[in-house]
């Protein structure tokens, strides 16, 4: 305690030199990356792996020198730690999701009919998976650099294979293939030195997202043991989600009298205009240059517009992220279901204005980063995008990437009447994915130095 009786109690100081970059640390932009699966065939070879990627890892962490922006972060699915050889003890004390993986989730995660993992991309959710590398850089020429560097990590070493590469990139516009720029809501983490960008929102408690700090309940977040293996890391969700661009197309022509009809349509449902301007703030036009503004494009809250005539209550963004919406309900604390999401492009767009299919395969890598899979990542995923009780609409799921199998409905409030989508397709299909574990440096090094 220091001499003053008012002071609060301090926050505990993250580690930041600890934590893998990934998870706090804001990408480039615009960036190409990579991700690369790897299986462990040998426990020997695995811990070879592991200790040659730390020094990767390390080298990784935020840095001023703008020449330094390529890194890689690595996580491990429950499979890939059993590979390892982490004691059994010790692979007990893990979420039982992040044990059971994601392909067993499927079910209640909406992964059903073509999203199913039977119809999933190899050899995602097959068991196979271990582990999990991403290579990010701000231009081709460093990934490559990065990517040799991992190359040499693995290669040479017979019981580790490549299973899977999934190349990937941001757009300088930062938008993603249904045309909308991605990855403005984020919430600020206290202790990350990363500032807010809703300045109406309080900083999350940083054992929100990193393990081994207290969470918003005030409580430590239950962590893996032993400490050394838990502490500093995060839950990580991994998913490759192929978009249906020419349908989502065809659906907002067939739906709107005009251009401007159909812009207006898309920002509905997803509650932001393409440029990232959110209708909460301009609700009738988008606005360029709020959306391209930082200081300015997430700072707002939903509490003047509690029937959604600006923003929609089942819009995808307000859906996933209510703010202040639900605060009349007392049984649900936002803030307990917030994540980190770094979503990445994969294949080329699809050329503006074509609205007939090419059969390229194109979407989004997902990723989520947080200390609760269950409470944060599958809570949204279940309750606030495929499914509508929490607002009003038990019938309506998210009408972007909600499972909707061609009768989903949508609700836009207007006035005098509300307007009604209906047969709404499935515009996301889930080609795969898994949960991972993404430790800190110590835990990498003592992954390294197991000795079971
Ligand atoms: C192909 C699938 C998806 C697409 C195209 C998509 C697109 C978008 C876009 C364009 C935004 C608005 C920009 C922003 O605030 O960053 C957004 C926001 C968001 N999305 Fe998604 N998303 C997808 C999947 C998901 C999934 C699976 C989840 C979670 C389970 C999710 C959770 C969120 C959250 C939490 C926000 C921020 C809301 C806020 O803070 O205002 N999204 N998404």
């Amino acid at each position: 305690m220091d001499g003053n009786p008012t002071a609060l109690p301090r926050e505990p100081v993250l580690e930041l030199d600890d934590i893998q970059s990934g998870a706090l640390h804001e990408r480039p932009s615009p960036y190409v990356g990579a991700y690369l699966l790897l299986r462990i065939d040998d426990r020997a070879a695995g811990r070879e792996l592991v200790r040659r990627l730390h020094p990767l890892v390390d080298s990784g962490r935020p840095s001023a020198d703008p020449a330094h922006d390529a890194w890689i972060t690595v996580a491990f699915t429950y499979q890939g730690l059993k590979a390892l050889g982490v004691p059994q003890d010790s692979l007990d004390s893990f979420a039982p999701e992040f044990r059971q993986g994601m392909a067993a989730r499927a079910a209640e995660l909406g992964d059903v009919g073509e999203s199913s993992p039977a119809n999933w991309e190899h050899p995602l959710g097959t068991g196979e998976v271990h582990v999990a590398l991403a290579a990010i850089s701000p231009d081709a020429a460093r990934l490559e650099r990065v990517l040799d560097r991992a190359r040499r990590a693995h290669q040479e070493l017979p019981g580790v294979e490549l299973i899977w590469r999934q190349d990937c990139y941001q757009l300088p516009t930062g938008r993603t293939s249904f045309g909308f720029k991605d990855g403005i809501g984020q919430p600020a983490v206290e202790g990350s030195g990363i500032p807010p960008t809703n300045p109406k929102e309080r900083p999350l408690k940083a054992g929100e997202i990193i393990l081994g700090y207290p969470d918003e309940t005030g409580e430590l977040p239950p962590m893996p043991s032993p400490d050394v293996l838990g502490h500093n890391g995060t839950y990580v969700v991994f998913r490759k989600l192929h978009t249906r661009v020419a349908a989502y197309r065809h659906y907002l022509r067939a739906r709107a009298a005009s251009r401007e009809g159909e812009a207006l349509l898309g920002a509905k449902m997803l509650g932001r205009w393409q440029s990232g301007a959110p209708l909460a703030l301009t609700p009738e036009r988008d606005d360029a240059e709020l959306g391209a503004d930082p200081r300015r494009n997430n700072d707002f809250l939903y509490g003047d517009d509690p029937r959604g005539f600006k923003c929609p209550v089942g819009s995808h963004a307000r859906r996933a992220n209510p703010r202040d919406a639900l605060e009349h309900d007392g049984s649900v604390d936002v803030r307990l279901h917030r994540m980190i999401r770094r979503g990445t492009s994969y294949g080329p767009m699809l050329p503006e204005g074509v609205l007939d299919d090419d059969g390229v395969d194109r979407g989004i890598i997902f990723v989520f980063a947080g200390a609760h899979l269950r409470r944060q990542f599958e809570f949204v995923k279940t309750q606030w995008l495929n499914d509508g009780i929490f607002i009003g609409a038990p019938a309506e799921k998210d009408p972007i990437i909600g499972s909707n199998g061609g009768s989903g409905s949508f609700t836009i409030p207007q006035r005098p009447i509300r307007r009604r989508l209906t047969e709404l397709p499935p515009f996301v299909v889930t080609r795969g994915g898994e949960y991972c574990f993404a430790p800190g440096l110590r835990a990498l090094r003592w992954l390294a130095e197991l000795e079971t």
